[in-house]
């Protein structure tokens, strides 16, 4: 039992730090390069942060896998994955899949590729893009926070 508790407490850790970075880039970080002089300077230092944000999201989201899945298996709850009242875990599943995805695969690739080759174009209206894909990201997140914090405690959708 204690050592689920342990997997949770992790689990929600690595959750604040991850989501909570995503959250900051969203509406503090890529609003304030948007409004800079130069976008081909707000490009690379963005390139630097999101390098060393990259590293620590990477280590987060390696937490969160392990302390989930060993919660599923303590818990025995792999059939929830064909009830559709647990859509909470499959979202949290499907986030995760995604990040690992983009933080293990394309994040190094893109650093390989932006170091061969010259900055492209880059305007304001770049990052009004990121913005909106981090925003998106971050509402299906914060979503899917909410119903497995009501899951988990015991509110879900009423079966019929
Ligand atoms: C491999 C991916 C993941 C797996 C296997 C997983 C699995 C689990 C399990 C089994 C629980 C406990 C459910 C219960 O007590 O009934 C849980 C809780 C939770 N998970 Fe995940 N999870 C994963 C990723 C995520 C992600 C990406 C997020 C955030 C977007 C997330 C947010 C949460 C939250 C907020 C709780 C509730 C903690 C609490 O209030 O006790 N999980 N997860």
């Amino acid at each position: 039992m204690d050592d689920l508790v342990l997997a949770r407490v992790l689990h929600v850790l690595g959750i604040v730090l991850w989501i909570g970075g995503v959250g900051m880039v969203t509406f503090v970080l890529l609003p304030t390069l948007a409004r800079m002089q130069s976008a081909t300077d707000a490009m690379a230092f963005f390139s630097r942060f999101r390098q060393r944000f990259a590293a620590q999201a990477r280590f987060s989201t390696l937490i969160v896998g392990l302390s989930g899945f060993y919660m599923v298996h303590v818990l025995n709850a792999w059939p929830r994955f064909m009830q559709w009242q647990y859509w909470w875990m499959h979202m949290m599943v499907l986030i995760w899949i995604f990040f690992s995805v983009m933080l293990f695969i394309m994040e190094p690739r893109g650093r390989r590729q932006s170091a061969a080759s010259v900055q492209q174009d880059v305007s304001p209206e770049t990052f009004a893009k990121i913005q909106r894909k981090h925003l998106f990201l971050l509402i299906l997140s914060l979503i899917t926070i909410a119903g497995a914090v009501a899951g988990s405690h015991g509110w879900l959708i009423a079966r019929s």
